[in-house]
């Protein structure tokens, strides 16, 4: 397994890489979800490059950039187990040199859910990911349905500007008990950590529910939310039921519609979702 830091380097080592190439794009600090990720484009291609780069521009200026959990070497150890070829290990300079001022808007559908709360995120997100994309010139770039927006935000993108990648989505990856793996689950203390079980739970309930006949989106959202505040520790961010391409609220759930949630427990953010 290579690992490069540069642009330069990136490119000499791609050349060399056998087609098709799968990529996984990574902030780092890997967990199941993410090597679920690797195995995907592992099966798919002959090739896999990650890169590990905890993007500053997707994070607003209250938010966890400083303490995002990092460790590399242990993520190199991983992904050597895993068989990955190639490691991409940018320096925020190498990403955004001096006098860096080009940036990607996806228009309509960044603006709300995670957008409406983390204002400049997927601008962010988008800026680097395109810029991934033209470094690295993967044939499939995989993401998680757990980041469900950014997902369709990403394949917006890529769609609107004809990038010539495929964007395949894997499913979220769950602990034994439900909670969706996360990077910054590590911030939950014990306590918290049961606490915040109650944010799936509460995507169970609106399945339930929508199995047993219920199709309003109001009451099932009320339902969510109730559950959700029933715990001290939880402030509720949002939950939505919205329509799973264009992220358009649902006042009737329809088959197929993307349930969301975004919570605090205690200090740490939390989102998650299922498709109905
Ligand atoms: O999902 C993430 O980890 C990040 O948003 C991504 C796609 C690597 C861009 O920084």
């Amino acid at each position: 397994m290579k690992v490069v830091s540069t642009i330069q380097e990136l490119e000499r080592e791609r050349k060399m890489l056998s087609s098709p190439v799968g990529f996984v794009p990574t902030m780092g600090f890997l967990h199941e979800g993410h090597l679920s990720l690797v195995r995907g484009a592992g099966k798919e291609s002959k090739s896999v490059v990650v890169s590990i780069f905890v993007n500053p521009t997707q994070f607003g200026p209250e938010e966890d950039l400083a303490s995002y959990p990092r460790d590399v070497e242990r993520d190199l150890k991983l992904l050597e187990n895993e068989g990955v070829n190639l490691v991409f290990t940018p320096s925020a300079e190498e990403i955004y040199p001096p006098g860096y001022c080009t940036w990607v808007e996806v228009e309509g559908i960044t603006h709300i859910l995670e957008g409406a709360s983390r204002q400049g995120h997927f601008r962010g997100v988008a800026t680097v990911v395109l810029k991934l994309l033209n470094i690295v010139q993967p044939d499939r770039t995989y993401f998680g349905q757990k980041d469900a927006q950014q997902a369709v935000v990403i394949q917006r993108m890529v769609s609107d500007l004809n990038l010539d990648t495929e964007i395949v989505v894997l499913p979220t990856l769950r602990e034994p008990d439900g909670l969706a793996m996360s990077s910054r689950n590590i911030y939950l203390s014990p306590p918290e950590r049961k606490v915040a079980l109650c944010i799936f739970d509460s995507l169970r309930l609106a399945r339930e529910l929508y199995q047993g006949g219920e199709r309003s989106t109001e009451i099932i959202c009320h339902k969510m939310t109730d559950l959700m505040l029933s715990q001290p520790q939880v402030k509720l961010d949002y939950v939505g039921i919205v329509h799973p391409q264009t992220l358009k609220k649902m006042v009737e759930v329809k088959p197929g519609a993307l349930v969301l949630v975004a919570a605090w427990v205690g200090k740490v953010r939390l989102i998650d979702n299922i498709l109905i």
